[in-house]
């Protein structure tokens, strides 16, 4: 079976609402569960600064949502889940990315349009209040996208035009590189409620109109109190269509449970009977998440702990992955002879193992590197079978098989361990690249 790799960003700037659980918590975890998806989830914290200049508002909006995440269910042991500021290779390909991209595409995203356009309006200089990072927030989400080759990108709407973005990306990098990057879609979900918020509007932190996902049991029994409804009295018959108290409930109730309470709009009951039946309803599947929240929440050095293995497995893939895009933009070895026609062909140089015999009828191998430098050479086996088996054992552990093959492998001259872990390292993502297409 191929695996499909979904990934998504969550951006650290606020506190998660009823509207982020049923939207994206709820969705992205059961999604994460289907057989044949690798899931990537990352907590965006760069694309936070774009936003946010308040360090403590940052640290505690990751501590959160990432305490949220978790809470509701993802499995960081069955999803990759890390902090993107834990993966240096990230803004390193968005350089990569910015030398390749038109800045013509990049005045043309939206958010940038919408601030452009409300200057003008105002009278102000175009790019008045406007930063660099606001510009350059496509690149950066391409460069979070394309370090994982993603197929599949959930977002909203308001997103996809990022996505075709990083598609432009991908195509032209791929254009003057090689075959490196896979083209991402969005992955729209369109059955997915947008909750309302307590205004009736789209529950949005822009709106105010939120209720905090982990709100204490009686603050979640006052907002939902506080919800919009019109002003008809216990006994007058109810509508459901427009109210938001009624979108609420169907977003956490079953279809029998909907329709009982539809009746009950029917026969008159008192809004304040049904904010109860409401609020009691959300809290019956809140409560148990909202005790492992807390729990979490006073917990940080656990958080930590989960993502920084979460940050290990990601950069298992993008530090050899970065390693071959250097390599393939000509940031290279001083000592490697320049191909410059092998970068223009779509095949990828890899690192490569080479077996031969000796005249004294002995076995050996070497590893050269992409860029044909000798990075470990093998003493004399007496067989071509246990050569093999060394090689193999490399290619399965990375440099942590150089302790055990101490005796019969050793670093080339002016070689790191750390050198061969990585050309070790592309050599299996290939590998897995390889299979998934
Ligand atoms: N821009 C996304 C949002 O605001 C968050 C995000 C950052 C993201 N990087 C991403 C989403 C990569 C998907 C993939 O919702």
């Amino acid at each position: 079976m191929t695996i499909e790799r979904f990934l998504t960003g969550i951006t650290t700037s606020g506190t998660p609402h009823l509207g982020n659980y049923v939207g994206s918590i709820r969705p992205s975890v059961q999604a994460s569960l289907r057989p044949g998806v690798q899931s990537f989830y990352f907590l965006a914290d760069y694309h936070a600064l774009i936003k946010i200049d308040d360090p403590a508002r940052i640290q505690r909006s990751t501590l959160e949502i990432a305490a949220s995440w978790l809470a509701c269910g993802l499995d960081p042991d069955k999803v990759i889940f890390y902090r993107q500021s834990d993966i240096p290779e990230i803004p390193e390909l968005t350089w990569f990315l910015s030398c390749v991209l038109g800045k013509g595409v990049l005045n043309r995203a939206h958010a940038y349009k919408a601030a452009v356009d409300k200057n003008t309006a105002a009278g102000s200089d175009p790019d008045s209040d406007v930063s660099v990072g606001l510009f350059m927030y496509p690149v950066l989400m391409g460069a979070d996208i394309l370090m994982f080759n993603a197929h599949k990108v959930p977002v909203g709407r308001d997103q996809v035009q990022h996505i075709e973005m990083a598609r432009d990306m991908a195509a032209s990098f791929n254009h003057r590189y090689g075959a490196h990057f896979t083209a991402p879609e969005a992955a729209i979900e369109d059955n997915v409620a947008t909750l309302p918020g307590l205004d009736g509007r789209k529950m949005s932190k822009s709106y105010d109109n939120t209720i905090p996902l982990f709100a204490a049991r009686a603050q979640l029994q006052k907002l939902i109190g506080s919800i919009v409804t019109d002003s008809k009295a216990h006994g007058e018959p109810k509508n459901v269509e427009g109210s938001a108290l009624f979108q609420i409930y169907q977003a956490f109730a079953s279809a029998d449970e909907a329709r009982t309470l539809q009746q009950a709009y029917l026969d008159g009951i008192a809004w304040g009977d049904a904010k109860q039946i409401v609020f009691e309803r959300v809290d019956r599947e809140i409560a148990p998440m909202r005790a492992a929240y807390e729990a979490l929440m006073s917990d940080p050095a656990k958080i930590e702990a989960i993502l920084h293995a979460g940050a290990a497995k990601a950069r298992a893939i993008a530090t050899p992955c970065m390693a071959q895009l250097r390599h393939a933009v000509g940031l290279r070895d001083l000592r490697a002879r320049a191909t410059s026609v092998a970068t223009k062909t779509a095949k990828v140089a890899l690192p490569v193992f080479k077996q031969y015999r000796e005249a004294d009828g002995q076995f050996y191998f070497k590893l050269q590197s992409a860029d044909g430098i000798s990075l470990l050479q093998s003493k004399a086996f007496s067989s071509g079978k246990e050569a093999a088996q060394s090689i193999a054992q490399l290619q399965e552990q990375g440099a942590k098989a150089l302790g055990k093959l101490q005796e019969s492998v050793q670093l080339a001259d002016g070689i790191q361990a750390a050198e061969v872990d990585t050309a070790l390292g592309v050599l299996r993502q290939a590998k897995v690249q390889a299979k998934a297409k």
